[in-house]
C-alpha cells in the first residue's frame, strides 16, 4: 500500500468536462455550461503556420523561441505602451503552468480577491503557500475596494504577498474599470506588492469597458500573464505566455529555473506557428474581434434570458462566463434540501440537465447559493457548427439579431432556468 499525502482532487472545471461528455456518450441530453473554451475554427494562418513547423523537433530553449519572444514582446509593447525586450517575455506549456511557476518564484502569501479562478488556491497550497482571501461584494458585482485590500494586506506576515488578480474575469465576466487599475497600481507600489495579473481574456472583452493592463499602471512590479487560449480559441495549443518586469534580477531566474525542471519547454511546432499570431496581420486581427464580439453578444443574450427570468447575475462586461445567485431563492430551495451552491449545481444537473460550477469552486463559502455559467461551449458543441455561427455572425455584419434563432439549446436552456427559478417561488 502506497502511503500518500493529501488527496489532490481533479480541477473542477476539467472535471465538469468529462463528466459532461461521459454522460452524453451514454445518450443523456445535457446542457453544458461547465466549461469555458472558445469552439470557433482556429485562423487558418495559424493552422499553415503549424503544419509548416512540424518538422522542428529540436528542443527549444526553456524560456521559449527567441523569434516568438520578440514577436510577443512588440505585440504588447502597443498593447501596454511600453518599450518591452524579448527577454522579459517567458512562454511555457499554458499560462497555467506560468501561474503555477510564478506562485513558486514568488514564494509568498498569496491574495486571492473572491471570487477567483478554480486553479489559483490549489495552485498556492501545493505550492505550500497560505492564501488570504479578499472577499468581493455579491451587492456590487463581486467588486472589492483598495480599503478590502489594505486590511487583507494588515493580515499577511512579514514575508510579504503578492496579489493576483483577474481581469476581465473567470467567473463573473466584470472587468475593472481605468480608475480602478490606476488607483490599484498606486496603491500597490504605496505598500510594495508586486502584482500577477492574470490577462488571459485581455482580448476577449465585451467593448463596453477597454481592458486596461495593470503593467500600464505598475510596470516594475507587474507580472502579465497571457496565452493562445481565448482569444484565439487554441486552449489545446498549450501555449502560455508570461511578461515580467524586467529582464534582470531574481523572479526571472527563479521561473526559468523552475520551468527547467517541470516542462523544459512549449513544444516547438507550436511555439513556431505561434509567431504568426503576434504579427498584427490583418487576418487575424479581424478574427479576435469577430471571435470577442460574438462571445460578447452570446454571453449578453444569456444574462438577458436570465435576468428576465428573475435569476441576478452580475452584468458581463468581458471574458465568457456568467455567475448568477439564487439567493433569492433560498427558502424555496431550503425546502428542497439544498442549501450549499453544490447542491444546487447537483440539482441543476440531475433535475434539469444543465451542467454547472458551484460557487464554491471560486472560494465562496459553501453555503453561498451562487453558480458559474461559461457561455462559450452551447450551441457550439458541434465544430462545424461553430464554424458556420462565425461565418453567418460575419456575413451579418455582426449584428446581435443574427443571433434570434441560431442558439436553440442556449434559448431552451434559459427557459428550463427559468421554469426552476419560478418553481422555487
Ligand atoms: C482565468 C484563467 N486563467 C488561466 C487559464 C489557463 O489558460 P491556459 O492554461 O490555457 O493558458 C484559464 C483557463 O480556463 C482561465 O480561465
Amino acid at each position: 500500500m502506497l502511503r500518500l499525502g493529501e488527496p489532490l482532487p481533479v480541477s473542477p472545471t476539467l472535471l465538469i468536462n468529462e463528466r459532461v461528455h461521459e454522460a452524453q456518450a451514454a445518450g443523456r441530453e445535457l446542457f453544458h455550461f461547465g466549461f469555458g473554451e472558445s469552439r470557433f475554427p482556429a485562423p487558418t494562418a495559424l493552422t499553415d503556420a503549424l503544419a509548416r513547423a512540424a518538422s522542428q523537433t529540436e528542443y527549444p530553449p526553456v524560456a521559449g523561441l527567441g523569434d516568438l519572444r520578440a514577436a510577443i514582446a512588440a505585440y504588447y509593447s502597443v498593447e501596454f505602451d511600453a518599450d518591452l525586450d524579448a527577454d522579459q517575455v517567458v512562454v511555457a506549456p499554458g499560462s497555467k503552468a506560468l501561474l503555477f511557476g510564478l506562485l513558486k518564484a514568488f514564494g509568498r502569501d498569496v491574495i486571492l480577491p473572491t471570487p477567483s479562478w478554480v486553479s489559483y488556491e490549489p495552485q498556492a497550497r501545493m505550492c505550500g503557500l497560505a492564501v488570504h482571501r479578499l472577499p468581493g461584494d455579491p451587492g456590487r458585482s463581486y467588486e472589492w475596494t483598495l480599503d478590502d485590500l489594505g486590511r487583507t494586506l494588515d493580515d499577511v506576515g512579514p514575508g510579504g504577498a503578492v496579489l493576483l488578480v483577474n481581469s476581465p474575469n473567470n467567473p463573473t465576466g466584470r472587468m475593472f474599470s481605468d480608475d480602478f487599475v490606476e488607483q490599484l497600481g498606486a496603491f500597490a507600489r504605496a505598500r510594495d506588492l508586486p502584482i500577477i495579473s492574470d490577462e488571459i481574456y485581455g482580448l476577449v472583452a465585451a467593448g463596453g469597458v477597454d481592458h486596461h493592463s495593470v503593467s500600464r499602471e505598475l510596470p516594475e512590479s507587474t507580472v502579465v500573464c497571457t496565452g493562445l487560449s481565448k482569444h484565439l480559441s487554441l486552449g489545446g495549443w498549450r501555449l502560455g505566455v508570461a511578461i515580467l518586469p524586467s529582464v534582470e534580477g531574481r523572479l526571472r531566474q527563479r521561473l526559468v529555473g523552475i520551468a527547467s525542471e517541470i516542462w523544459s519547454a512549449a513544444p516547438a511546432p507550436i511555439q513556431a506557428a505561434a509567431v504568426t499570431a503576434y504579427e498584427r496581420r490583418a487576418d487575424v486581427e479581424d478574427y479576435i474581434e469577430a471571435c470577442a464580439s460574438l462571445h460578447a453578444a452570446r454571453t449578453r443574450r444569456m444574462w438577458e434570458g436570465l435576468t428576465a427570468a428573475g435569476i441576478r447575475c452580475p452584468e458581463p462586461q468581458g471574458a465568457f462566463y456568467l455567475m448568477p445567485d439564487f439567493e433569492a431563492y433560498r427558502p424555496g430551495l431550503a425546502g428542497r434540501s439544498i442549501t450549499t451552491s453544490q447542491q444546487l449545481s447537483a440539482s441543476l444537473l440531475d433535475d434539469i440537465g444543465i451542467a454547472t460550477l458551484p460557487g464554491e469552486a471560486f472560494g465562496f463559502p459553501p453555503e453561498m447559493l451562487a453558480i458559474r455559467m461559461a457561455s462559450s461551449y452551447i450551441d457550439l458543441e458541434n465544430k462545424d457548427r461553430a464554424a458556420a455561427l462565425l461565418a453567418g455572425w460575419n456575413a451579418a455584419g455582426r449584428s446581435p439579431d443574427y443571433l434570434d434563432g441560431t442558439l436553440p439549446r442556449m434559448d431552451q436552456a434559459i427557459e428550463r432556468l427559468g421554469q426552476f427559478a419560478s418553481s422555487l417561488r
